[in-house]
């Protein structure tokens, strides 16, 4: 076990929001997990931070698991389940199935974070999420320093969404997850930008073509501070979504198996004028609206105005509330919102 202590926030952060870290303690096994103190406070959890700002100077102490092991178990000739610890990165996870031409999660390239962090918003991308490969997630809870096994629907997965962020919200953290993959070709193309693509592309080929789709639209962390979509596209519903398009006809809209409707959030904030748009060092992405950046001095009161100007502005043109995806974090850990 690594404590170390008044970190820069920075170094834990892709949004990269300049503030200091009280505590951040790095575990890599369960014996380690079980000495973490949780008297005191509980601490907050934190993989490689791509989903998470720190507005303010963080007091309570973070915990990051670090263990990064991949188990392989073969159920059948052609179907695979992996437990990778949560402190693997998932860009690498998906990489290495590609390589053994194992199909499951290669629409999912290059989505920034740990494995740990996955199940958290059921990460997805391009057609797949990660609840349609997930089997199981290892979940160690504070209180009775015992480890649990989650199924799938025990996580109750949704868009962005999981048990994770309700009530096991600060219960524990995640350790491992089980992933099921399989040697028969599985090729998801139905989303834009991959449609064009053969049905009998190789894995390598999808891989390859996410890779390139993202890197056209999406910057990266490492040159441009960022936390991907900042933003849920949101849902609505049909006879709402019906009544917008006559006073917007353009405005796109995908029918949801719920019968509501899901709406663009980059459309929205696009058609309020907000690409490029800026307040001092933190903007909209000009590429992708929905993708907030820091030009490198941007400071929280920044970042919540434009935050603000946006939802108020999409809000009173279309009465949708824009929901952040983006977990942001005021002193004590508490989600500002
Ligand atoms: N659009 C515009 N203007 C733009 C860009 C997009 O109007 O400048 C509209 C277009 O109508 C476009 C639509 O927005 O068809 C959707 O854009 P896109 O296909 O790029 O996807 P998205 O809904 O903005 C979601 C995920 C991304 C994921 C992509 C691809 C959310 C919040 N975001 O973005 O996930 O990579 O689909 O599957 O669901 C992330 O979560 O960090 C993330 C990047």
């Amino acid at each position: 076990m690594h404590i170390l202590h008044d970190q820069p926030a920075e170094l834990y952060s892709t949004f990269r929001l300049k503030t200091r870290l009280a505590t951040v303690i790095e575990v890599n096994c369960l014996a380690d997990l079980e000495k973490v103190d949780t008297c005191s406070s509980t601490p907050l959890v934190l993989g490689e931070g791509s989903n998470t700002v720190f507005l303010q100077a963080q007091t309570r102490s973070i915990v990051r698991f670090t263990g990064a092991s991949i188990t392989e178990k073969w159920l059948d000739d052609n179907c695979c389940l992996l437990h990778v610890e949560a402190g693997h990165n998932w860009h690498q996870l998906v990489t290495t199935t590609v390589e053994r031409q194992l199909w499951g999660i290669e629409n999912l390239a290059l989505i920034p974070g740990s494995v740990g962090a996955a199940p958290v918003q059921n990460i997805g991308a391009y057609g797949v999420e990660l609840a349609d490969v997930c089997a199981y997630v290892d979940y160690f809870h504070w209180q009775t320093k015992s480890l649990q096994r989650l199924t799938t629907s025990e996580c109750n997965f949704g868009y962005r969404d999981s048990v994770f962020k309700h009530h096991l919200t600060g219960k524990g953290i995640i350790v491992a997850v089980g992933i099921n993959l399989t040697k028969i070709a599985k090729p998801v193309l139905s989303y834009q930008g991959l449609v064009n693509l053969p049905a009998t592309s190789s894995i390598y080929e999808i891989y390859q073509k996410v890779i390139a789709t993202r890197n056209s639209k999406l910057p990266d962390y490492r040159q441009l501070p960022n936390c991907g979509s900042f933003f849920k596209n949101p849902l609505i519903s049909r006879a709402d979504y019906q009544r917008l398009q006559r006073a917007y006809p353009t405005m796109p809209g995908y029918a949801q198996p719920d019968s509501q409707v899901k709406v663009p959030a980059a459309w929205l904030i696009d058609q309020q004028g907000f690409k490029g748009h800026q307040i001092n060092d933190i903007a909209c992405y000009p590429k992708q609206p929905l993708v907030l950046v820091n030009y490198g001095g941007g400071r929280a009161e920044d970042l919540l105005q434009l935050i603000a100007e946006i939802q108020a502005k999409v809000s009173s043109a279309y009465q949708i509330s824009l929901e952040p995806e983006v977990r942001l974090l005021m002193r004590d850990g508490q989600q500002y919102v």
